[in-house]
């Protein structure tokens, strides 16, 4: 008894001093620990996949009172995942379950649903579709991730979807990882920016109260850089590279208060992350201070066996995942988990402690959620969603996504132009919502929204219809049809084309090589052979890599996976309606064999061939052109040099919109470490901001280097350094060389 009240006091005194909650709360917490047994406890520790409790073992939403009965009131199951279905059923069946949960289980604790809403509430009908993350990041516009934060957030606290397993905060390293396109791109600190700000706005949305909503920090930590490209491959990446590159979105959202977080089902340098103390303890708990929930992702455990092979049966592989700091297992449908757990405490190899901590932050995430005052969905909230409104951002979301890599003046188009219109993506709303769009390998065309238009539709639209002529080409594949479509070419003035990869997800995504396909290349060359101007649309994932037609195509667009209003957002574009303002997020490749991040340190050849410029990528990070021009003069520094510690500098620049249209401009700014202990990064993106400026306006703007903050840098421990030595801050072509000398040596 003793040991038991001795217990009770710690976790009490760790979770009051853990966050912000009533001492109340903790008291309830403190007392449903105190009363629970083994078996409940393990239940809450254990999440299953809807499938396991509809009808027909789908994501649609018909439930099986019998399978459910059997998981919350024979297994105490305290969470699950994964539906998709229209809100009315939605709407149902959270209900049915909630009250079955709070009505007929010995301790009535509601149960904590997760959902993947990626980009926007997509596994709703109903919902708004937006840009994946790849396309939200080419913005540059935090306010544009706090708008898809905040429908994301309308939209999804209607039906009592309280989890939702968002924002991927992978950093996107590796452009052939078929989970590119949910990153925020290649660079760390945007990806830092983007992911605190749509952490902040969901998990702190005012429109949707007294609801509450948890955000999902994923995946930690190290999957996006798998060393041969597929998805849940081994990534190895040196501990000073994880710390100054894959660490920061992380930290980012643990600062920001995230409250869960989920694991990398990969491999870090020979470990299985699932498995790690080191990852999911010593890093993620005592070094970054994560203190919520840690839910791993789906059959993790059993690949601990069955695919990593770092464990010989299930029950290691619960007791390695348990041991090393996994609160929540996404056991999807499966029990094994419970008897695992059972036999591992029953042999005082896991501890009542240890299940105890767990089960604390879990009901602590359900308390804080509001789910123990009311878990059921929402008639008032659902009727404040507005889905005309909420459709209206998703365009201008994509419009301000949308990245113009080329032009050579072919666009904006003109009226009365004949447009030749094909491609895989010309007629297609699934290549435009993407993946995680109702499934999550993207819906087929005939499940899409009805009232959603394709590229093609939305160019009738704009154009006219008899200035459009389709041809349903997804490629070339023989010289027959090459000729056949310079046949169809004839008459028209311009061809635009609509191209890149039809959705995929994670694995389902793997390929072998970045180059576009074949047929569709074919499609680019024969467009070129007609001597008209081709102007080409990517719908891609990833960059795929089409260099030699680039080179000749006239303008280019990135449109990643533009959403639900996607094809209005290209076609504002394409017809000067607005004005394109997005710019990569990413490095576009040359070739395939080949591929380097902005930031990456010269080559030796890079820097004794000068005056042979190696060309290094198709486009740069940061590349993105506007109907406009804006011109950078005046970049000015306050001071040149940091002699104390607290000591800030100003940098100014001016921008002029020199030309005869209103436009936005990503203003990136860009330090450059001259001389680094660690061989520094050639330079790196430190500070950016989105600014309006009308035709001849002109605007100041600043950025206040403070040099803990943005010229410090982590050595292999996390222990950041900060060196004397010059430094370089780079915006708009222009560039200051400043100093750190904290002794006031001279240089
Ligand atoms: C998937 C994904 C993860 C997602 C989870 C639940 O395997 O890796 O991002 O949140 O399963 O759907």
């Amino acid at each position: 008894m003793r040991k038991i009240l001795v217990v009770i006091i710690i976790l009490f005194a760790n979770l009051l001093s853990a966050f912000s909650i009533s001492s109340k709360e903790l008291t309830r917490i403190d007392s449903l620990i105190h009363i629970m047994t083994l078996d409940e406890k393990i239940g809450q520790m254990t999440q299953l996949c809807f499938s396991t409790i509809t009808l027909d073992g789908s994501k649609s939403l018909d439930l099986n009172v019998d399978n459910f009965r059997e998981s919350v009131i024979k297994y105490n199951i305290g969470s699950f995942l994964s539906g998709s279905d229209s809100y009315d059923k939605w709407f149902k069946f959270i209900t049915a379950i909630q009250k079955i949960a709070v009505e007929e289980t010995r301790l009535k604790i509601p149960l904590i649903i997760g959902i993947d809403h990626v980009h926007g509430a997509n596994y709703v009908t109903e919902g708004t579709i937006f840009p994946h993350n790849i396309s939200l990041a080419c913005s540059f516009n935090q306010q544009v991730v706090a708008k898809v934060a905040t429908v994301c957030a309308i939209e999804t606290a209607p039906i009592g979807l309280t989890w939702n397993f968002a924002p991927v905060l992978d950093v996107g390293k590796n452009p052939y990882w078929p989970r590119f396109y949910e990153t925020f791109g290649e660079d760390p600190f945007l990806c830092s920016e983007m992911g605190k700000t749509f952490i902040k706005t969901y998990e702190g949305c005012p429109h949707i109260l007294p609801a509450k909503l948890s955000a999902c920090a994923k995946h930690f930590i190290g999957y996006s850089d798998p060393k041969y490209g597929y998805d849940r491959t081994p990534s190895e990446i040196p501990a000073q590279v994880l710390w100054e590159f894959f660490v920061p979105p992380f930290k980012a959202a643990f600062d920001a208060g995230v409250k869960t977080v989920m694991i990398n089902s990969g491999e870090l340098n020979g470990e299985a992350v699932h498995g790690s103390k080191y990852l999911l303890d010593t890093l993620l708990r005592q070094q970054l201070g994560f203190k919520g929930v840690v839910v791993t992702d789906i059959k993790d455990i059993e690949r601990l066996e069955l695919m990593h092979k770092t464990v010989e049966n299930q029950k290691e592989g619960t007791f390695r995942s348990v041991d090393a700091g996994i609160d929540m297992y996404m056991a999807c449908n499966s029990y094994l988990f419970i008897r695992n757990m059972k036999e591992l405490v029953a042999e005082g190899r896991i501890s009542m402690k240890r299940i105890d901590e767990s089960v604390g932050r879990i009901l602590r995430l359900k308390f804080e959620l509001g789910l123990f005052d009311n878990p059921y969905p929402s008639k008032q909230l659902l009727s404040k969603v507005n889905q005309t409104k909420n459709q209206i951002e998703a365009r201008e979301v994509a419009e301000e996504s949308i990245v113009l890599l080329k032009n050579d003046g072919i666009l904006p188009l003109s009226k009365g132009k004949k447009i030749l219109i094909s491609g895989l993506g010309a007629n297609s709303k699934g290549m435009l919502n993407g993946p995680w769009t109702f499934d999550w390998l993207g819906a087929p065309e005939n499940q899409q929204p009805q009232n959603m238009k394709s590229l093609y539709e939305s160019m009738q639209d704009k154009f006219g219809t008899k200035n459009l002529k389709y041809v349903d080409l997804e490629g070339i594949n023989s010289e027959k049809e090459k000729k056949q479509f310079i046949r169809d070419a004839k008459n028209s003035d311009i061809i635009l084309l609509a191209v890149g990869e039809k959705p995929y997800s994670e694995f389902m995504g793997n390929i072998n090589d970045l180059t576009l396909d074949k047929m569709q290349l074919n499609l680019m060359d024969a467009a070129i052979e007609t001597g008209k101007p081709v102007v080409v649309v990517l719908l891609e994932g990833r960059p795929r890599v089409f260099t030699e037609q680039a080179d000749k195509i006239n303008a280019i667009l990135f449109a990643g996976y533009p959403g639900i209003k996607g094809a209005e957002a290209l076609v504002n574009i394409l017809s000067g309606s607005v004005n394109p303002s997005g710019k990569l997020a990413f490095t576009y490749p040359l070739s395939v064999g080949h591929v380097s991040p902005y930031y990456n340190k010269p080559s030796e050849y890079n820097i004794y061939w000068k005056n042979n410029p190696v060309r290094k990528n198709l486009f740069p990070f940061g590349q993105g052109l506007s109907y406009t021009n804006f011109e950078y003069s005046k970049l000015e520094l306050s001071d040149t040099i940091f002699t104390k510690d607290n000591q800030e500098i100003m940098a100014t620049i001016r921008i002029k919109n020199t030309g005869n249209l209103p436009g936005k401009e990503a203003v990136l700014w860009y330090v450059s470490d001259e001389i680094g202990t660690i061989s520094r990064p050639v330079t790196l993106l430190k500070h950016f901001e989105k600014i309006d400026l009308k035709e001849g306006e002109e605007k100041t703007v600043k950025f206040i280097i403070k040099p803990n903050e943005q010229l410090s840098y982590p050595d292999k421990n996390g222990c950041q350094i900060l060196e004397n030595g010059s430094f370089k801050i780079l915006v708009g072509g222009l560039e200051k060389r400043f100093y750190i000398n904290k002794t006031n040596a001279l240089f």
